[in-house]
């Protein structure tokens, strides 16, 4: 049994993520309690979880008890899996209905009488324990070092528009869409929801309306050391015509929100029906796409009309005057 933490901003796009991933790799979420996840799954997921964005960390479940008590309990009788020294660490969610003030101790003393040796200050091997409804303890495998994500938001980028979806948000897009292959964004800007999709390995398609775009999104790819790309000037609206005899595996992107700008003179609504026409023409049966659209827009009444099925729908407030919802639809 595995764990995993996810984090807390956009908690159900983040346990969504972890589904998708899981999904790829034949396991499942096995139970919940806020943002811990218990993932019936071994290390044949490792692959597919290393894809996570919007996830803190994921690591074996070694026992998970009712109480402090039972936890200690446990942990005098199972196999603990560590190498090396060791540390115990303490994560206290917001629905934590335990006394875990000194715990990280009281359970440090119990492992080292099991025979391992502490090092607090560079240990080989962290515990973790998380106190919520019940409390677990775990092996960590694997951190999701924020740094990597900030290193890549736009203003790093050789090409610079402010316009960009951070890239944790950019990522869990690709994710949720449980490409495996191949991915298009067809109003991909500066490129950042392909960036992310080449590291994972993709091959990417683009498209955008404006020339600098295209060069821009290049740039950033290349930047990124991304090389399978094809990359076209071209309309949304007429994706058929830009790949004749193609279709995607995955699509997913961010259209313009309605700034004169971005929708190149275009009305905005007229715009994202006549894109998710020309979408849905492009996607494989079975296939998903994942779409940001602003909240005054109901996405999910125009997609169904045009045969798509909801999978999932997030909400999310990024300032006083933009809010909106990141959609998952399947052919
Ligand atoms: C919100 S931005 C996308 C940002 C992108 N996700 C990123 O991370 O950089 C929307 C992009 O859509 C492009 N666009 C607007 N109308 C378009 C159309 N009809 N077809 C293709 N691209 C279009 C704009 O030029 C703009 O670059």
């Amino acid at each position: 049994m595995l764990y995993l933490e996810i984090l807390g901003n956009l908690p159900e796009m983040a346990r969504d993520e972890a589904k998708a991933m899981l999904e790829l790799a034949g396991g499942e979420i096995a139970g919940q309690d806020y943002l811990f996840l218990k993932l019936d799954a071994g290390e044949e997921a490792f692959p597919c979880l290393d894809r996570l964005s919007l996830a803190h960390e994921y690591g074996e479940l070694v026992v998970e008890a009712d109480s402090i008590e039972e936890l200690l309990e446990k942990a005098r009788e199972v196999e603990w899996p560590i190498r090396g020294t060791f540390k115990v660490d303490t994560e206290t969610m917001a629905n934590c209905r335990h006394d875990t003030l000194d715990l990280p101790r009281k359970l440090g003393a119990v492992i080292h009488a099991r025979g391992f040796r502490v090092n607090l200050s560079r240990p080989d091997t962290l515990v973790r324990v998380y106190c919520g409804e019940r409390v677990y303890a775990g092996i960590r495998l694997r951190f999701f070092d924020p740094k990597d994500f900030e290193g890549r938001k736009a203003h790093h980028r050789p090409f610079f528009r402010p316009i960009s979806l951070h890239p944790r948000v950019s990522r869990a897009l690709v994710n949720l869409t449980k490409a495996r292959k191949e991915i298009l964004d067809p109003f991909m800007g500066a490129g950042g929801i392909l960036m992310e999709a080449g590291l994972l390995g993709l091959k990417v398609y683009g498209v955008d309306i404006k020339p600098e775009m295209v060069e821009g999104a290049e740039t950033n790819l290349r930047h990124y050391g991304i090389k399978d790309y094809t990359l076209k000037l071209g309309d949304a609206t007429k994706l058929e015509e830009l790949f004749p005899n193609k279709e995607f595996e995955a699509i997913a992107t961010d259209p313009p929100y309605g700034t004169s700008a971005t929708l190149a003179g275009r009305r905005r609504d007229e715009l994202y029906r006549k894109a998710l026409e020309s979408m849905y023409r492009v996607l494989k049966k079975g296939g998903r796409l994942a779409i940001a659209f602003p909240a005054d827009f109901d996405g999910k009444a125009e997609a169904e009309k045009l045969g798509f099925r909801l999978v999932g729908r997030y909400y999310q407030r990024v300032h006083k005057s933009l809010d909106r919802y990141f959609y998952v639809f399947e052919k």
